[in-house]
């Protein structure tokens, strides 16, 4: 059964030059071509993670590009556009070429990355353009290393800067100084509980409205990371009624975990923004059945193992996901809505429709195979440091059987196939 833009049908997959060449009838495939039996499965196009911290450089103790693009073909995702908080920062045209030369010929998935935009950088938007970045990523609070945002003027005439160069701007929407306010006021509580006093859903909101409005003044593209309050997602909804240029992404763990469920887990589940309360859970659901999220990014953002055992104050925030976001979210979403929440939408927010996130004549031949059962064993997991909330606490739906990139077989039954062959996809 393939999962295309227009429906779910069984039939045979061509390939040829890396491009998808034929969608036939079952059994019209020629008798000497090499084939892969999919029978019993379903096939989708390659998943595209738009939101993965794969820390290099300066960071391999909390993952490696190895061993996270593994993870990738793992979990049936074949292009991942990585974040800039990495060491140094990815906040030049020169860091972004030392991180094109670093992952060359290393990587199991495709690849993009994001430019920093931050106080220190502004002045590099179009050079990073240039240089083929990806999009920008702007962080508005505090988070796994501090790289300020520039100031409401500064950062209204930056974003007029990547709008004409074309740029979009992914932004982590909390408003840093409210973050420090809640913390100050958030005494008295201890463990998770602190932590999700300390990043209240007001952050999230104003910085999104925020955000938002210096946007549209200055016709910039917006996406907006990690949606996990009710109330951004209304402001979202708003802006997008009153025609800004802005995609909204979840997380899979905003999605399927609350704070209540995974507070005893303590600093494995600390992660920015928080896990919230199922009031803001449900409002999600709501922002995927209305349109107003637009994709599904895992926001892997693994850390060591020791790093994460000490108190949730001084923790670090995120855990890995890239390779859980299609087994996790199957169930809950089924093949179509996956496809459109975790391939179509991110491939068409980051301009890499139509040639990915679609099976489809012409298109990239990157495909998964998936067996829509749970599996009878827990999958191996390819991350250095896999343990966090979703792992511990969500059940499996179905199971990754292949993924074929540019039609070659980088996953098959459980382990990683041939020499990594992923390719940079310079903007
Ligand atoms: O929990 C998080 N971890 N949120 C972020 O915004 C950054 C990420 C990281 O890089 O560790
Ligand atoms: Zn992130």
């Amino acid at each position: 059964m393939v999962c295309t833009p227009d429906a779910l049908e069984r039939m045979d997959v061509g390939v040829r030059d890396g491009r998808f060449a034929a969608l036939a009838p079952p059994g019209s495939a020629p008798a000497d071509a090499p084939t892969l039996d999919a029978g019993g499965c379903i096939v989708l196009p390659g998943l595209v993670d738009a939101h993965v911290h794969f820390r290099e450089p300066g960071l391999v103790h909390k993952e490696d590009w190895g061993s996270a693009s593994t993870a990738a073909v793992a979990g049936g995702v074949t292009t991942v556009l990585d974040m800039p908080n990495v060491l140094p920062p990815t906040a030049t045209p020169a860091a972004l070429e030392e991180k094109v030369a670093r992952v060359a010929g290393r990587s199991r998935c495709h690849y993009g990355f994001y430019g920093l935009l931050a106080a220190a950088n502004a002045d590099q938007i179009e050079a990073l353009a240039a240089a083929g970045a990806a999009g920008l990523k702007l962080f508005l609070g505090e988070t796994t290393a501090s790289l300020p945002a520039p100031a409401d003027g500064a950062l209204l005439e930056a974003l007029r800067v990547a709008g004409a160069c074309g740029l979009r701007t992914m932004v982590h929407a909390e408003n840093g100084d409210l973050l420090a306010a809640a913390a100050r006021r958030a005494t008295g509580l201890d463990g998770l509980d602190a932590h999700l006093a300390a990043r209240p859903a007001l952050a999230e909101v104003e910085a999104v409205t925020r955000i938002c409005l210096l946007a549209s003044a200055a016709g910039a593209p917006l996406a907006i990371a990690h949606l996990a309050a009710a109330g951004a997602v209304r402001a979202v909804r708003r802006a997008k009624v009153d025609g800004v240029d802005v995609r909204g992404e979840a997380c899979p763990h905003h999605l399927l975990l609350t704070h209540a469920q995974a507070a005893h887990l303590g600093s494995l589940a600390k992660v920015n923004p928080p896990l919230r309360t199922e009031a803001d859970q449900a409002a999600l659901w709501v922002g995927i059945a209305d349109g107003t999220i637009d994709e599904i990014g895992s926001d892997h953002a693994p850390h060591a193992t020791s790093e994460k055992a000490v108190a949730v104050a001084v923790a670090p925030a995120g855990f890995a996901g890239v390779q859980l976001t299609l087994p996790m979210l199957y169930g809950r979403l089924g093949p179509r809505r996956l496809v459109g929440l975790c391939a179509e939408g991110p491939a068409r927010t980051w301009g890499l429709w139509p040639s990915k996130g679609r099976i489809a004549l012409g298109a990239d031949a990157d495909l998964v195979v998936v067996r829509p059962h749970p599996p009878a064993q827990p999958a191996a997991q390819w991350s250095r440091h896999p343990d966090g909330p979703i792992l511990r606490l969500c059940p499996p739906t179905a199971e990754v059987v292949a993924t074929l990139v540019d039609g070659r077989p980088v996953w098959l039954h459980g382990a990683p196939r041939g020499s990594p062959a992923g390719r940079w996809l310079r903007r």
